[in-house]
């Protein structure tokens, strides 16, 4: 029933069922009419819920539409040797609405995007992916079929992470890998483990981040903040870059903030100083430092964008919202502070997995209710 819901097949009513007398049929054209044999009489509304529909797609393989003597249309299965007046694409029909776009706001969730879409043809890099919005976006990209991999700073979180999605759908195509964005030598040990693998890459996330972090320099001899938020990233999109061309169309999205807004790179005298980037310690503000690495973020997917394009890969930098309840507030207390007060008015990450367990021991009991109906009754 899951897989059902998330592919957005769960509403499995019975109401198109026919009344007594009445038969569907279709046109050459795959327009759905209904016939009364009792009153000789044929319609395109369904007789009971009113609606219209056609047929979807094309024949099935093997299949083949004919005319008989009487003008009738027939369908001619080649491979079974066998006729039928009913098309076989009936199997598939849409209902004839006008399909409205989907709007999305602020409270909606990675699944919803997400819903009725088939992703088991793509191969998805999350780096972060085992906690806050890195995590819910490799669980949405898994529960609608994905392979996703977590790429992961710490094995024993993301395969935390990776047990909590198989739980909630036990054919779930995901894995971790390790990756630790402060040091160039593990993000090309990552490249290569991956391209060993031999599978093509469809969408790399590029999201795992810290923010408000004490001062530090990574084994390369750069600032942390800078090296794991935009250097890291952008040596991994470089290393897969190959990768992504061949699997085209492919994106990268890059997780970046609008705190990008209130800095910029430039000296005193409004040249680009790209020693800002990452700064002695005696100079370090690490709040400025974060907002500079997702500057970098958007230059970077910009740039990106613009040389790949051409080549069927997009870049995109997304801003996910403004204090999302996740663990980045972790490094220091005051961010903790200010996101615990905004925490009832924004997006949870907390909050979705809670729901997510609601929901499913709710329907957990809806069906133990209904089998004990059905055992009474
Ligand atoms: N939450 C918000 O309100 C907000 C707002 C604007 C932008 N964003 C952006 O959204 C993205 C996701 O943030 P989040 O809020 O989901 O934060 P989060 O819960 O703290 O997730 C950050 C992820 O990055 C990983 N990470 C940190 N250092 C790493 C390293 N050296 N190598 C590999 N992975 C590393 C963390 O792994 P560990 O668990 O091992 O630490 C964690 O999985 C970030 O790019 C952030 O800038 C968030």
């Amino acid at each position: 029933m899951a897989a059902l819901k998330y592919a957005g097949m769960d509403d499995t009513d019975s109401e198109d069922e026919l009344p007594p007398g009445w038969e569907e049929r279709s046109t050459k054209d795959g327009w759905v009419y209904y016939a009364n044999h009792e009153e000789m009489k044929t319609q395109w509304e369904h007789p009971k819920t009113g609606k219209k529909k056609r047929c979807a797609g094309d024949l099935p393989y093997g299949w083949e539409q004919e005319t008989d003597d009487k003008g009738q249309i027939f369908y001619v299965d080649h491979i079974n040797k066998r006729k039928t007046y009913f098309d076989p694409r009936q199997a598939f029909t849409i209902e004839d609405v006008q399909v409205k776009p989907k709007r999305y706001d602020g409270n909606t969730a990675a699944l919803d995007v997400l819903q009725g879409h088939d992703l088991s043809d793509k191969v998805i890099i999350i780096t972060g992916g085992n906690s806050g919005i890195g995590f819910e976006t490799a669980r949405s990209f898994a529960l609608h079929g994905a392979h996703v991999i977590l790429a992961c700073r710490n094995k024993a979180r993301s395969s935390k992470a990776v047990n909590r999605i198989l739980e909630e759908w036990h054919k779930a195509r995901v894995e971790a890998m390790t990756l630790d964005l402060a040091s160039l030598r593990s993000v090309r040990e990552f490249a290569e483990a991956f391209k060993a693998k031999k599978l093509p890459l469809h969408i790399l996330v590029c999201n795992a981040a810290v923010c408000t972090q004490p001062w530090r320099l990574t084994e390369d001899g750069l600032e942390s903040t800078f090296q794991i938020c935009h250097l890291g990233h952008f040596y991994l999109v470089q290393l897969l870059q190959n990768v992504l061309r061949r699997s085209a169309p492919a994106r990268v999205v890059v997780l970046s903030s609008e705190s990008h807004r209130f800095t910029d790179l430039v000296d005193s005298c409004g040249k680009v100083d790209l020693s800002l980037l990452s700064p002695p310690q005696k100079e370090y503000w690490s709040m400025l430092a974060y907002n500079r690495a997702k500057l970098c973020n958007i230059l970077f997917s910009n740039e990106l964008h613009r040389r790949l394009s051409p080549h069927g890969v997009t870049s995109n930098a997304v801003h996910p919202g403004n204090m999302m309840y996740t663990s980045i507030h972790r490094s220091w207390w005051l961010m903790t502070f200010l996101f615990n007060l905004a925490r009832p008015f924004t997006k949870s990450m907390l909050d979705s997995i809670l729901v997510a367990r609601a929901r499913w021991l709710l329907s957990r009991e809806t069906v133990n209710g209904r089998a004990q109906g059905l055992r009474t009754a």
